[in-house]
């Protein structure tokens, strides 16, 4: 990766202290930024680090899509999913630095007009090309342009003098081979270490919150292994279904859209072994390890669903999307055991599920532990951990005590930290505002490197092979229920689970 010739002599020529990292003069190009992604999630995350004075004091923004957009045009786009509660002046002052280019994803002069704004926004800003800068490139594209658009930045915006870096949305990929192709596209035109590709599940306050739990605790790390831990879910559930996002959907199905990537990374936190440091490579090593000794899935491990409308009408089945192929057999809900063949986890079953269309709204992970071989108390219901990711950031922990009062009879109880009781005062800031802030500062430890990846496609590429070829139907399951017949059963009789 190139840097300035001499940064300590390039930063006293620019008179940048280079203790506080948001000193550093910075672009970023949102590629897309006419989009979903862009409008929902990256205007709204940069804002919030504006007003939170976590952006670098010189930065400029620059939104870049194929639609002719005024600049009141572009603000009000990028603006249109801000808090209402939003200060007038804080956006008006976070307006002045954003900007809007036009152009195609595939043409020479497009880019190089890019180039000319970002150089133009720097001469204004007095910034020469001797200082330090970081040129941050956002993909908030469909998968389809991510390599033109790679490409068209190495040959036409990318800036030898500065640490660029290039940020890419999920999916990457759609299977082991064309994820391989990905990477050795991208790979071709820019270092690894200028790659970022975003799961913004590694985002969340929660899902950041397991190593924490895990390696600051005592008490977690004694007990975090086959010898007490009985079985693992990681859940995944969505009250919604994939309304006007069919046409997407229906080419990915929920296992390449959520459990591949979100979940799977989820998994490989809670399971790793201790990293030798908190270094992002030091993490992604611990990570990719475990993720290395997981057998590909099976399908008969594995349970398939696709939800269809409510008896009464109100809700839509998947298929009575208009862009939905009427003999879709894509799924949108999957209930999976993995295996981690290792020391640590042997025996124990990691059941994720996910899908869309269910009965409520809830991210969680819940570790169980084995029976208390104890003759004291007989018939003790299992202890349990929960981190609950979304929608209310929690931990508890199921715990037998005592019932209160005069009685000597037991009750499952819980040492409960919810988040909103305990911390109140703290605002959790969105996923994919502590992502763009890392990628800032170039931290990748919340970034999926090529090898995770690779290992990610290589559990899940069988089945989803095997799924395709032998057109295996889903079972059918009603908007807003909990899954298909059987949901709960499955994952008692082939994980053990005991309902406490
Ligand atoms: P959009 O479909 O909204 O596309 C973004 C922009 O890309 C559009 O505004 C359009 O801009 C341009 N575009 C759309 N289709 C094409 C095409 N076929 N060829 C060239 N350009 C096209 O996507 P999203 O914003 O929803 O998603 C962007 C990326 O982020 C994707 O990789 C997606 O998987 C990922 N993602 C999205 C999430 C979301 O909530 N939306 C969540 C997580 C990940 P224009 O025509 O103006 O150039
Ligand atoms: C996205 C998936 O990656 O994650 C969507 O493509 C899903 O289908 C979304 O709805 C869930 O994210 P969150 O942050 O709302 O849990």
């Amino acid at each position: 990766m190139s840097k300035s010739p001499s940064t300590s002599f390039a930063s006293l020529a620019c008179g940048i202290d280079r203790a506080a990292k948001n000193d550093v003069p910075t672009t970023i190009v949102v590629f897309g930024a006419s989009g979903d992604l862009a409008k929902k999630k990256t205007f709204p995350a940069l804002f919030h680090l504006f007003e939170q004075g976590l952006l670098p004091k010189r930065v400029s923004i620059i939104g870049y899509a194929r639609t002719q957009m005024t600049i009141d045009e572009f603000h009000k786009r990028a603006t249109s999913h801000f808090s209402p509660d939003a200060k007038k002046d804080s956006v008006a002052a976070f307006l002045k630095v954003c900007n809007y280019v036009s152009g195609k994803y595939d043409v020479d002069a497009d880019f190089q007009a890019l180039r000319s704004e970002i150089d133009g926004h720097e001469r204004a800003a007095n910034i020469s090309n001797e200082c330090e800068r970081i040129h941050v490139y956002y993909m908030a594209l469909p998968p389809s342009v991510f390599v033109d658009v790679a490409g068209q930045i190495k040959r036409n915006v990318y800036d030898e003098t500065c640490t660029n870096r290039v940020v890419i949305e999920k999916p990457f990929g759609h299977d082991l081979e064309s994820s391989r192709k990905l990477s050795h596209d991208i790979g071709a035109l820019f270092d690894e270490a200028e790659v970022f590709r975003i799961d913004h599940y590694l985002g969340k306050e929660m899902v950041k919150n397991i190593l924490s739990l895990r390696f600051a605790n005592v008490f977690y790390e004694a007990v975090w292994n086959r010898h007490y831990i009985s079985n693992i879910q990681i859940t995944f559930k969505e009250p919604f279904g994939t309304e006007g996002r069919g046409g997407y959907f229906d080419e990915f199905g929920i296992i390449r859209d959520v459990m591949q990537n979100h979940l799977l990374q989820v998994l490989s936190i809670v399971a790793m072994n201790q990293p030798q440091s908190l270094g992002a490579e030091d993490v992604r090593d611990r990570k990719t390890e475990v993720l290395r000794r997981i057998l590909p899935l099976q399908l008969e491990d594995t349970m398939l669903g696709q939800y269809v409308g409510t008896k009464d009408g109100s809700k839509p089945g998947y298929k009575d999307d208009d862009t939905v192929p009427k003999n879709s057999i894509t799924p949108t809900f999957a209930q999976c055991v993995l295996h981690v063949d290792n020391d640590r986890w042997r025996g124990v079953p990691w059941v994720i599920k996910a899908g869309k269309a269910l009965d409520e709204a809830k991210m969680l992970i819940r570790i169980q532990f084995k029976d208390m071989p104890n003759a004291l108390f007989p018939k003790l219901a299992r202890n349990e951990l929960v981190i609950q990711v979304s929608p209310k950031e929690a931990v508890y922990i199921k715990t037998i005590v005592k019932e209160p009062g005069l009685s000597t009879s037991l009750a499952m109880s819980e040492l409960d930290l919810s988040y909103k009781t305990r911390y109140h005062d703290v605002k959790i800031p969105d996923a994919y505002a502590t992502l763009i802030l890392d990628v800032l500062n170039g931290d990748h430890s919340n970034f999926v490197r090529s090898d995770e990846l690779d290992e990610a496609w290589r559990i899940f590429t069988p089945l989803l092979h095997q799924i395709e070829k032998e057109h295996v139907q889903p079972m059918p399951y009603e908007y807003g229920s909990k899954g298909p017949d059987g949901v709960y059963q499955f994952v008692e009789n082939r994980a053990g689970y005991k309902r406490t």
